[in-house]
């Protein structure tokens, strides 16, 4: 197996129902070790840019809102294929289709409120810890 790092974002649906306890619990139940975390409030610039691979998508302004509209928690996490192994924690974008016991199942409200984030692949893993912790 590979040791793999991934980003982790808790999202501020999340925060601000205090559930940053509970899903970093998740997350270390699953074998990640959080090698680094913060938490902060995205400026639009840098929502903008996190996201800027749906700059297209009709829900882009909706997504860079509510990304901005409180506190995130960002956390990277290290562990045997970390991306996967998370990916399959978070379950579906949209709650409403993720498998029983995903955070996005227990604690996702829809596709915009959906808690958490995840690189999907090690390319943006590197990509987007470096936008945090570099
Ligand atoms: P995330 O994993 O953070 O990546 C992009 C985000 O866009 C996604 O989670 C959702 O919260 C949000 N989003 C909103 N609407 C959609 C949609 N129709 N399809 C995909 N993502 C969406």
């Amino acid at each position: 197996m590979t040791k793999e790092q991934t980003l982790s974002m808790i999202k501020p649906d999340a925060v601000q129902r205090n559930l940053i306890g509970p899903i970093i619990s998740l997350i270390e139940a699953s074998n990640l070790v959080i090698k680094q975390m913060k938490m902060l409030q995205l400026s639009i610039e840098q929502a903008e840019n996190f996201y800027r691979i749906h700059k297209d998508r009709d829900f882009y302004s909706k997504l860079i809102e509510y990304m901005t509209s409180g506190c995130v928690v960002v956390l990277a996490l290290e562990g045997d294929n970390a991306i996967k192994v998370y990916r399959d924690l978070m379950g579906s974008t949209n709650p409403l289709e993720a498998k029983e016991g995903t955070i996005r199942r227990l604690y996702g409200t829809n596709i915009t409120h959906n808690s958490v984030h995840g690189s999907d692949s090690l390319e943006n893993a590197i990509i987007e810890i470096d936008f945090f912790f570099k």
